[in-house]
């Protein structure tokens, strides 16, 4: 009987599961993955993978050669964790307080490493080579920044990441050519007046009252400014400000994040903001402070590696992995895709225990069905396998 690639992944299922386990019971904040990249190391050492460590400052890097000149295919897996406070009663729930696997990049690793062991077994029918990229710092630092200065791409033709997708169920795999994920931007407002006492308003400048008002002209940019067919996100997060009810206060602080698909929206909302601030500002007599900074660009898959990374799925989840998915979230994975040919993939990871669309990444109580990482293992061994396996010429 032939054995596919799903059934080699299954015959590992204890081992990345408790792998996913282990990293998950000790969470690490981006470039402080010391014992994860510990881990990360010594099973690729063990695998016979030649290995740098230090890269991207906690990344890790390991080559596996193969038989031919075929191309270096890139594989990569964040490895950081979240500052929360764990919820919930896992055997397994994290032991370091206010750190957290939160959104699944303990699962990133296990079916990284996971697929690494498959693929080392068959190292001598690869007409190419696999670089596994661990790197640190997806959550806001832009680990993959300092993972491409490191050299991380040299040499590297293609390179596929992974993210587990607690919105969709397992056995499905979110996949889509050009922009997958979005600009990721960050702004501060602040708004000053003059303060005073609450009954004697006259005399003051109220920041509360033109902070209100620009919060809500503020969405008229999504509303108004942008085309209805195309995606865009400004989003109040927090408002800081004020001492007492019967006080007008002096000073309010604003904070957001801005979302859009393509670099000439992302223009539009920086100037609309800086426009609607202005006359906002203007009109209460107010002055007002604004600070945008870029975040996270786009993440763009290239229409090439989106074709093979589709067809590899479909080999492991038949249709399901015909599901078209995008999000406004923000991935570091785009500093990558715009350096070389690159796809971004969502593997469907839903709690069967739980509603669906109920288990929110980033939450105190995120959780992962733990079949999904047989899936997403399954897929990267698949596309190694397509693109420079030996049935592969
Ligand atoms: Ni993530």
């Amino acid at each position: 009987m032939k054995i596919n690639i799903l059934n080699k992944i299954e015959l590992i299922k204890d081992e990345i599961i408790s792998t996913r386990r282990d990293i998950h019971k000790h969470p690490e904040l981006g470039f402080q993955e010391i014992r994860t990249a510990g881990l990360v190391t010594e099973r690729l050492k063990s695998l016979g993978m030649e290995v740098k460590t230090g890269i991207g400052k906690t990344g890790v890097v390991g080559d596996l050669k193969g038989n031919g000149d075929g191309p270096t295919i890139a594989l990569r897996a964040d490895m950081d964790g979240l500052p929360i406070q764990e919820t919930g009663d896992k055997e397994y729930i994290s032991v370091n307080e206010n750190v957290m696997h939160a959104c699944g990049h303990d699962g990133h690793v296990a079916m990284l490493l996971g697929a690494a062991k498959v693929l080392a077994d068959k190292k001598d029918e690869l007409n190419g080579n696999v670089r596994f990229i661990f790197q640190p710092a997806e959550e806001g630092e832009g680990g993959a920044r300092y993972m491409i200065e490191d050299g991380c791409l040299d040499e590297v033709d293609e390179i596929y990441g992974i993210h587990l997708w607690t919105y969709q169920k397992t056995g499905e795999i979110g996949i889509k050519s050009g922009p997958i994920l979005a600009y990721a931007d960050k702004f501060t407002i602040t708004v000053r007046g003059t303060g005073g006492h609450g009954a004697t308003p006259h005399g003051s400048v109220d920041p509360i009252i033109a902070a209100s008002h620009l919060i809500t002209a503020l969405q008229t940019i999504v509303s108004r400014n942008t085309n209805p067919l195309e995606s865009s996100v400004v989003s109040i997060g927090k408002i800081n400000g004020g001492y007492n009810f019967n006080v007008i206060a002096d000073e309010i602080i604003l904070q957001g994040t801005a979302r859009a698909y393509e670099e000439d929206i992302r223009a539009m909302i920086k100037k609309r903001m800086a426009e609607i601030i202005n006359g906002i500002g203007q009109t209460f007599g107010a002055t007002i402070e604004f600070d945008y900074q870029d975040g996270y660009p786009a993440t763009i898959n290239d229409e090439g590696a989106y074709e093979k990374l589709l067809s590899s799925a479909k080999k492991i989840v038949g249709e399901g992995a015909d599901f078209p998915y995008l999000s406004m979230g923000g991935e570091d994975f785009s500093y990558y895709a715009q350096k070389i040919p690159g796809c971004f993939f969502f593997v469907g990871s839903a709690p069967t225990n739980r509603p669906l669309g109920s288990v929110s990444h980033h939450s105190s109580d995120f959780d992962i069905d733990e079949d999904a990482l047989l899936i997403g293992a399954s897929v990267f061994v698949q596309v190694i396998d397509d693109l420079i396996g030996k049935n592969s010429q």
